[in-house]
């Protein structure tokens, strides 16, 4: 039986509040982890398993135990609420629904690697969040539990809501350090890693917001708890965000390794009348699945084995009314934009695949040009300065890989030969054309 733990209470209208938090037992986790040896702390987080939500799902614990101790600096906490991923939306409705299980995070996670300030980084465009996470803060505050003193344990924590000017960049660790800092976001060489050298040059922590909005209930139930949701190597519950062609779009909370056939059941199934044709495990920068996948389990192991990666467990549902060459340019046209321009193979690279799948959707490319295309993929993939460009790569080279027939009818067809109100496939087989 699915019993959500993250999302548990967003169906009471209060749920965001201060008073409707501490209803359900908020911030009694943060005064338990207060009361434990920091490392400890660690280690609770480390035996539960948890691993980032941000998208590379790297053990949490782990990257806590990074943090130098007793090294006489300034240690800080980073909340990366940068969220941009096209399809992506979970950390949001979780920062609307209840902004406090993050501040309670915040506070354990700043405790364990002994931190003193705190910061979430959140996306520019969402001015409602921001002033939600705000009055959240003011709250948290009044009520001492941030500031000085906190619980009259003697730990201290100041935590500063910095708000982005939306670039998808600024969502990479390392980029989002230096527009922290008031720099152009661009993504540092590493090493150092954030863990030595990141904020300010002090040893710094990058948390996504449901990873460390996961650790109060952990705190509380304990790493046997968490343990027992999941897989082996994916542990826990977390938000699976479908959106797109299915009937009841929105947040799906369930263990790890819970298949997509078994959510579109939650979500009531692909829109009536229609059928799946492709879909992204976690967001555009994830290689596409088809409706082959449906089985495939979504933990970092099951989807990793299918030839994708979990990402953002962003399920963006297409039906078979869509065109999958159009998506695709929509896609690497945001990517193109988002290119911070520090590296070639991305700068340039990103507005090729552009012109390239602008020639493809028009029906100006030949049956030469798709494979230059997919050479042009192979020329930006694990040849540029981080993951964006990677990324940019994944739903033309995914796409051609399931969809060429798809590619060739519209060379063959010199257009989009598909016809979206029919709800057909194709006008023009490739056959047909040969
Ligand atoms: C282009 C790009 C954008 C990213 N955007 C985000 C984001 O919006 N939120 C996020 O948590 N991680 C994002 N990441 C991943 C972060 O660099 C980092 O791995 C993450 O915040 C670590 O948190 P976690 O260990 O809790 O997953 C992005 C990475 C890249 C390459
Ligand atoms: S891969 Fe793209 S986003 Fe990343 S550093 Fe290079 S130009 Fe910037």
């Amino acid at each position: 039986m699915l019993k959500p733990v993250l999302s548990a209470h967003w169906d009471e209208s209060d749920s965001y509040t201060i008073d409707g938090y501490k209803r359900h037992g908020g911030y009694e986790a943060a005064k338990k982890a207060l009361a434990m040896d920091a490392d400890a702390v660690i280690q609770l987080v480390k035996d539960s398993g948890l691993r980032g939500r941000g998208g590379a799902g790297f053990p949490t614990g782990m990257k806590w135990g990074f943090i130098p101790q007793n090294d006489g600096k300034e240690h800080y906490l980073v909340v990366n609420a940068d969220e941009s991923e096209p399809g992506t939306c979970k950390d949001m409705p979780l920062l609307m629904a209840n902004p406090h299980v993050l501040i309670e995070g915040m506070i354990i996670a700043s405790y364990a690697i002994r931190a003193k300030h705190a910061f979430v980084y959140l996306r520019g465009e969402v001015a409602h969040v921001a002033r939600r996470v705000n009055a959240a803060i003011a709250d948290a505050y009044k009520a001492g539990f941030l500031g000085k003193n906190i619980f009259g344990t003697g730990v201290d924590l100041e935590l500063t809501l910095h708000i982005g000017a939306g670039a998808y960049i600024c969502g990479e660790e390392t980029a989002l350090l230096d527009s922290l800092e008031g720099f152009r976001g661009q993504p540092r060489l590493r090493p150092p890693f954030p863990a030595i050298a990141g904020l300010y040059a002090r040893p710094t922590v990058v948390n996504n917001v449901e990873s460390i909005a996961s650790v109060p209930a952990i705190v509380a139930n304990g790493a046997d708890w968490y343990q027992q949701f999941g897989t082996e190597k994916s542990k826990g519950m977390t938000l699976y965000s479908l959106s797109g062609h299915v009937t009841n779009p929105g947040q799906f909370e369930a263990p790890l390794g819970i298949t997509l056939r078994q959510l579109l059941d939650m979500s009531g199934g692909i829109r009536a009348g229609h059928k799946l044709k492709f879909w992204t495990p976690g967001g555009s920068s994830t290689p596409m699945f088809t409706d082959e996948h449906l089985d495939v389990p979504l933990d970092y192991e099951g989807v990793g084995a299918a030839g994708s990666m979990l990402g953002t467990k962003a399920l963006q549902i297409f039906d078979e009314t869509t065109c999958v060459v159009r998506a695709v340019l929509r896609w690497v046209e945001f990517y193109k934009h988002e290119s911070c321009g520090k590296c070639t193979p991305c700068r340039e690279g990103t507005w090729w695949l552009v012109q390239a799948m602008k020639d493809m959707e028009t029906g100006k490319a030949t049956e030469a040009d798709l494979d230059k295309l997919l050479d042009l993929c192979d020329n930006i993939m694990g040849r540029s300065f981080c993951a964006l460009a990677d990324g940019a790569v994944s739903p033309v080279a995914s796409s051609i890989k399931y969809f060429r027939d798809e590619y060739i009818a519209h060379i063959t067809n010199k257009g989009c030969p598909f016809d979206p109100v029919a709800s057909t496939l194709f006008a023009v087989s490739s056959q047909e054309n040969a």
